[in-house]
C-alpha cells in the first residue's frame, strides 16, 4: 500500500436497540446505549489520499461530486483526522456503496466508518479498533458499530470512552436481515435533526426509561441465538423510537403505505407460525429478522407485498477493514 493512500471496506448495521437523541449533540455522546448487527451483504467502499498541493479536499460518493451538506461533514471527518495526524494535506476521497444511500440504510454508518479506517491508515497514523470506532462516531453516532465486526454494542457517556464494542462475532448467529426497500427517494428529515428534537416528544422519556429492560433482553436472546426473546424487544423498540420520531416537533414521519404493508404481513406470518419480527430506521425500508432456514419463504411472502421494491437478504457482517486496491 502506498504512503498516503488507503482503502478501507465497511458494512452498514443495523439496530436491535436504537440510538435516537444525544446526551451532547456536538460530540455525538449517546442519550442511551444501542446494540446492532452488521450487514454483510452491503458495503461502502472508500479509498482516500492525501496530497500536497491540493487545493481543496475533492469528494467522489457513487460516482458524483459531493457538495453542500454531505461535503461538508466529510471534509470535517478529515480535519480531525488532519489534526490527529497533524498533517494539513488535503485529501481526494472516492467512495462507492452497492446500496442505496440515503433511506434509511445507515449508509452513513459505513461510510464514516470505511472513511475513519482510510484516510487514519492515509495519513499515516495506526489507530486501535477503539480509537477507530471512537473516530468514527464523531462523523456518524452509529458509525462507531461498523468498526467492530458482527453483533455490537456501544455505550460510554464520555468522550473518551463512548466507542462501540464486539457482542458476539458474526458467525455466532446465522440469522437474515431481509432488507425490505419499498422507496428508494432520500429521506428528508437527516438524523441529525432529528436527535436534536427528541426532548420534544412527550414519549422521549418513557422510550429512554423501556431501553434498559429490552437491551437486557436482546443481549442474553444474543447469547443464546433465541429469535423468539430478540425479536419482541427489538420491535417493542423500532415502535418506541417511532412514536418518540411522530410526537417531536416537528413530527417525523418516515413510514410509507408499504412500510405498514411489511409490518402487518410480518405479524400476520408470524401469528402463523413463521419466526419473522422487523425493525424501522429513520426512513420507510424495512428490516425483517429470521432465521437463515425460513428466509426464502419470507423473501417469496415480502416480494408479493405491494409496493415492494426488492429485497436484500443479508447475514451478519465484518468490521471496517483495509483492502489492498483502490479506487482511483
Ligand atoms: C434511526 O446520527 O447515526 O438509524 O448519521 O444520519 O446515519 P446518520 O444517523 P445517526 O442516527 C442513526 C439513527 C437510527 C438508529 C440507529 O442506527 O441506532
Amino acid at each position: 500500500m502506498s504512503k498516503g493512500k488507503a482503502t478501507a471496506v465497511a458494512n452498514p448495521n443495523i439496530a436491535f436497540i436504537k440510538y435516537w437523541g444525544n446526551a451532547d449533540d456536538a460530540l455525538n455522546l449517546p442519550a442511551n446505549p444501542s446494540l446492532s448487527m452488521n450487514l454483510a451483504a452491503l458495503t461502502t467502499v472508500t479509498t482516500v489520499e492525501f496530497r500536497p498541493g491540493l487545493p481543496s479536499d475533492m469528494v467522489t460518493i457513487d460516482g458524483q461530486p459531493a457538495e453542500g451538506h454531505a461535503l461538508e461533514r466529510v471534509v470535517q471527518h478529515l480535519d480531525r483526522v488532519r489534526a490527529l495526524a497533524e498533517i494539513d494535506e488535503k485529501a481526494r476521497v472516492v467512495s462507492q456503496n452497492d446500496f442505496p444511500a440515503g433511506t434509511g440504510l445507515a449508509s452513513s454508518a459505513s461510510a464514516f466508518a470505511a472513511l475513519s479506517l482510510a484516510a487514519t491508515r492515509a495519513a499515516g497514523l495506526l489507530l486501535n479498533e477503539a480509537e477507530v470506532s471512537r473516530l468514527a462516531r464523531l462523523g456518524s453516532g452509529s458509525a462507531c458499530r461498523s468498526v467492530p465486526a458482527g453483533f455490537v454494542q456501544w455505550d460510554g457517556d464520555r468522550d473518551a470512552t463512548s466507542f462501540a464494542r464486539q457482542v458476539a462475532p458474526p458467525d455466532h448467529w446465522d440469522l437474515r436481515d431481509l432488507v425490505t426497500i419499498v422507496s428508494h427517494q432520500h429521506k428528508q428529515v437527516g438524523s441529525h435533526h432529528g436527535h436534536e428534537i427528541v426532548s420534544t416528544s412527550p414519549f422521549y422519556a418513557a422510550r429512554l426509561a423501556a431501553v434498559p429492560g429490552l437491551l437486557a433482553t436482546v443481549m442474553s436472546g444474543i447469547q443464546q441465538r433465541d429469535l423468539a426473546n430478540v425479536g419482541p424487544a427489538i420491535e417493542a423498540d423500532a415502535l418506541a423510537m417511532h412514536g418518540v420520531m411522530m410526537t417531536s416537533d416537528p413530527s417525523l414521519l418516515y413510514w410509507e403505505e408499504a412500510t405498514v404493508a411489511v409490518l402487518q404481513g410480518v405479524r400476520a406470518w408470524r401469528h402463523s407460525g413463521l419466526g419473522v419480527f422487523f425493525t424501522i430506521d429513520a426512513g420507510p425500508n424495512v428490516h425483517c429478522f429470521c432465521e437463515r432456514s425460513d428466509a426464502a419463504q419470507v423473501e417469496t411472502r415480502l416480494r408479493n407485498l405491494p409496493g415492494i421494491q426488492d429485497v436484500l437478504v443479508s447475514g451478519p457482517g465484518g468490521g471496517v477493514r483495509l483492502v489492498e486496491y483502490y479506487l482511483f
